[in-house]
C-alpha cells in the first residue's frame, strides 16, 4: 500500500509538471483569441497590452478583450473583428497620444494590412459557419 502512495505521488507530480510544462508552451489560453504567431506577434506588439482582462485602462478594455474573446457570441465577435479592421485601416489604433511616448508600437504599413486582412478574412469565416 506504501509503496502504491509512492507511486501515485510520483505519478501526480509527473502529471502535474507535464501539465505545467504544456500550459507554458504556446498552446492558445481558453478564452483568449486564437491568432497565428504572425498575427498574434502583430497585437502583442501595439495592441495586447491596452486590449486585455489585466489591463489598467478600463476605457480599452472594455471596448476589446483580446483574452476573453473567445467567450464573445458570434456577432459580437464578427462585430469586433469589423471594428478592429475599421480602427488599423484608419489609423486610430494605437492611439496617438500612446504614440508619442512609445513609437516603436506603431504599426508599420505592411503589419497594419496583415492585420487588417487577418480580421477580416476571421470575419467573413464566422459568418459562413
Ligand atoms: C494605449 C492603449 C491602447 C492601445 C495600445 C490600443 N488601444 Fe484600442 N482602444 C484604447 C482605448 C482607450 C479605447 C476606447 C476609447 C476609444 O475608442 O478611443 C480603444 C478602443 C478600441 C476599439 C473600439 C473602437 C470603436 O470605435 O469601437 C478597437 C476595435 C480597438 N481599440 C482596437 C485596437 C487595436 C486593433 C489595437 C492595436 C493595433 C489597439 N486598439 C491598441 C486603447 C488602446
Amino acid at each position: 500500500m506504501k509503496k502504491f502512495g509512492l507511486f501515485a505521488a510520483t505519478l501526480f507530480a509527473f502529471l502535474f509538471s507535464a501539465s505545467v510544462l504544456v500550459a507554458s508552451d504556446k498552446t492558445p489560453v481558453k478564452g483568449e483569441l486564437t491568432m497565428p504567431e504572425n498575427i498574434k506577434a502583430i497585437v502583442d506588439k501595439s495592441c495586447f497590452g491596452c486590449h486585455n482582462t489585466d489591463s489598467q485602462n478600463e476605457d480599452a478594455k472594455e471596448e476589446l478583450d483580446f483574452k476573453t474573446f473567445d467567450t464573445l457570441s458570434k456577432v459580437k465577435k464578427v462585430g469586433a473583428l469589423r471594428h478592429i479592421a475599421e480602427v488599423v485601416e484608419e489609423g486610430e489604433m494605437p492611439p496617438k497620444r500612446f504614440l508619442e511616448r512609445f513609437p516603436d508600437r506603431k504599426l508599420t504599413e505592411e503589419e497594419a494590412k496583415v492585420l487588417t486582412e487577418w480580421v477580416k478574412k476571421e470575419a467573413e469565416a464566422l459568418i459562413a459557419q
